[in-house]
């Protein structure tokens, strides 16, 4: 499985960082929806699914947490920490998001909105859709 990662252009100065993310420039697709988590209760873990068209970046904008990915052959665990490093997670990959920092803000930044018919949210369905 290949991960991929996308650096993002640090505007840093004696006042302190800034980042800009931009449609098709920084990512490569039109952003139609961003949404966060944040306060996350220690111990839970978040996502355990998987998407049939949505693509996402997700950028840990505070703080710390791991993402596992599971595309059906072969599984990798990711830590994010680092404000200026986007992880692209395209369809049909399992994702499982979990040791979140007690200060965690992830960030995740999406191609389309909301559609709970575009989520895979049990194990066995993903891996069957992975073979149709
Ligand atoms: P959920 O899918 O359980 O989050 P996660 O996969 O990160 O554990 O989403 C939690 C709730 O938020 C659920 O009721 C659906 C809602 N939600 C939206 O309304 N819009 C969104 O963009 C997202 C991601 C979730």
């Amino acid at each position: 499985m290949e991960i991929k990662h996308y650096e993002f252009q640090q505007h840093g100065d004696n006042r302190g960082h800034l980042v800009a993310v931009e449609n098709n420039i920084d990512i490569p697709f039109d952003i139609k929806r961003i949404y966060y988590l944040y306060d996350t209760v220690p111990g839970f873990v978040r996502g355990k699914h998987s998407h049939r068209k949505l693509e996402q970046v997700l950028v840990c904008v505070a703080g710390s947490c791991m993402i596992h990915l599971d595309d059906g052959n072969e599984q990798k665990d990711v830590l994010l920490n680092n404000p200026v490093k986007g992880l692209y997670i395209g369809p049909n990959t399992w994702r499982e998001i979990y040791n979140f920092s007690e200060d965690a803000v992830l960030l995740v930044i999406a191609s389309e909105l909301y559609d709970e018919s575009d989520y895979i949210r049990n194990y066995d369905d993903f891996l069957k859709s992975l073979s149709s």
